[in-house]
């Protein structure tokens, strides 16, 4: 697909790696409503990014809020081609923690924010993507591209409902990919390993630079740039797609 004059919805877009996808895809010529709780956030990179771009404040996980954010995109752009859904948490608790037992309303959060959302937001996005004319020279409707994490291969103690969300994730690219191919649609999900955004630069330096450390190579933690370059990569390679790509240096993340 050409990214170029295409119409791109990013969750999780006023921050880290949903906000450097917003600004690639902006960058290559597209139109990008970008999607966030933040409104704060969303505002600022709204006016950073210019024209091209719209900030909606919505919750993923709102079924009423988004079938009416899916109309009025359609409404308002004509056509959808690209969903990127980056907007998850990653809070971490031990099963059996030193405050007790972990919270079963802890565990459905973390479930219901990272694959719920993700499949409301891409449900609604299909449909609008399904009635997109294809026109002369193009083969692909669309693109849905997923945020898993390298927690949903080698999950550490305390991300057992991180784990379980992100292993989800990896989950439903092959059965959409099979189902949503009839109308030309591709489905793909990335796994980054550590990256750095807002969630990692919170921590002290000595932590950020010891855990680059451990990144076989480059030993560093990733840019935000090289996750947005690669979903980029995505949505112009028309033969990607049902499959899970670890972005992480080759890092195998350890117990603890
Ligand atoms: N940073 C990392 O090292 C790393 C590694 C692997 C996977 N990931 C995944 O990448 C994605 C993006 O992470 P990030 O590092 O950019 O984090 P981030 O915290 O910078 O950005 C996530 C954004 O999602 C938004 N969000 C959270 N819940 C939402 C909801 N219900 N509705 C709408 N927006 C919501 C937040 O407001 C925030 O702006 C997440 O799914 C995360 O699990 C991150």
């Amino acid at each position: 697909m050409k990214i170029e004059g295409k119409v791109f919805v990013v969750t999780g877009g006023a921050s880290g790696l949903g906000a450097a996808t917003a600004t690639h895809l902006i960058g290559k010529g597209a139109k990008v409503i970008m999607v966030d709780m933040n409104h704060a956030l969303g505002e600022e990179m709204q006016k950073r990014l210019g024209e091209k771009s719209k900030f909606v404040q919505l919750d993923v996980t709102d079924e009423v809020a988004v079938e009416q954010f899916f109309k009025n995109v359609e409404q308002d752009y004509g056509q959808l081609n690209g969903l990127i859904n980056c907007a998850g948490i990653g809070p971490s608790a031990k099963v059996l923690g030193k405050n007790g037992i972990h919270a079963l309303d802890a565990f459905q959060k973390v479930l219901n924010i990272n694959v719920t959302g993700t499949f409301n937001m891409l449900r609604f996005a299909a449909d609008v993507i399904s009635r997109y004319e294809l026109k002369a020279g193009e083969e692909d409707r669309g693109v849905i591209v997923n945020t898993a994490s390298v927690a949903a291969f080698d999950g550490q103690i305390g991300q057992v409902a991180y784990a379980a969300s992100k292993g989800a994730v990896v989950a439903m690219t092959l059965p959409l990919a099979r189902e949503l191919a009839q109308h030309a649609i591709r489905v793909m999900t990335i796994a980054p390993g550590i990256m750095e955004t807002p969630m990692l630069k919170g921590l002290p330096e000595k932590v950020q630079d010891a855990l680059g450390a451990m990144v076989p190579f480059p030993p560093r933690l990733a840019r935000p740039e090289e996750f947005a370059h690669l979903v980029g990569h995505i949505c112009e390679n028309n033969y990607l797609n049902g499959e899970t790509i670890r972005l992480d240096g080759a890092i195998r993340m350890q117990p603890k």
